[in-house]
């Protein structure tokens, strides 16, 4: 498809949203000792190398690798493990941090997979939300920016794989 981008979260808007999360987060995991935070590849990377290091105390990273199939007949979604985390879950504060929640799909079933392991809590944290686009309900605790259903890149999200390295959000106009 040919198009352009054009910005619409800079990277200085970017930081600044990074020191409010992380305020929150280090603020609601104040008692806690090992948060592990998960990150969902490829996405969440570029965020989860800022966020991680606005993070005080112990804190230990790990990532997931997931890819949701359509299934035809239903807007529900099978989603497999393709990379599991490394990490013990059961018995740790565990925060989930993505990029981006479209439909919800991915994080409902992650967020089921890893409760099944018995963590001590398990949190959500994504950058940009799109409520609009929801499927399915996700409870989400910590929100950086929520956007209106406009097709995004940079800042770690792609189109066909292509501008996860922008370090700013940019808008894609089809042309
Ligand atoms: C994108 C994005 C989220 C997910 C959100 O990942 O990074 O992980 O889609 O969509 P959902 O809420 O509808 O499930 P993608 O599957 O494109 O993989 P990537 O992170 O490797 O780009
Ligand atoms: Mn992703
Ligand atoms: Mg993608």
């Amino acid at each position: 498809m040919k198009h352009t981008t054009e910005m619409m979260i800079s990277a200085e808007e970017i930081d600044q949203k990074l020191d409010i999360l992380a305020e929150q987060i280090n603020a609601h995991y104040a008692q806690s000792d090992r948060l592990l935070m998960v990150g969902l590849l490829k996405g969440s990377v570029v965020f989860m190398a800022d966020l991680c290091r606005r993070i005080k105390g112990h804190v230990e990273i790990d990532f997931m690798s997931v890819s949701s199939y359509g299934t035809g007949m239903t807007s529900t979604r099978d989603v497999k493990i393709l990379k599991d985390v490394q990490s013990e879950i059961q018995g740790r504060d565990v925060l989930i941090v993505e990029d981006l929640i479209d439909s919800g799909n991915t994080l409902n079933k992650v967020r089921e997979m890893l409760l099944i392991r018995e963590p001590k809590s398990l949190a959500l944290c994504t950058l940009l939300d799109k409520p609009e686009r929801r499927e399915v309900e996700v409870p989400v605790d910590f929100v950086g920016f929520t956007i209106p259903d406009e097709f995004i890149v940079g800042y770690g999200i792609d189109y066909a794989e292509q501008y996860r390295n922008l370090p700013y959000i940019a808008k894609v106009i089809p042309l």
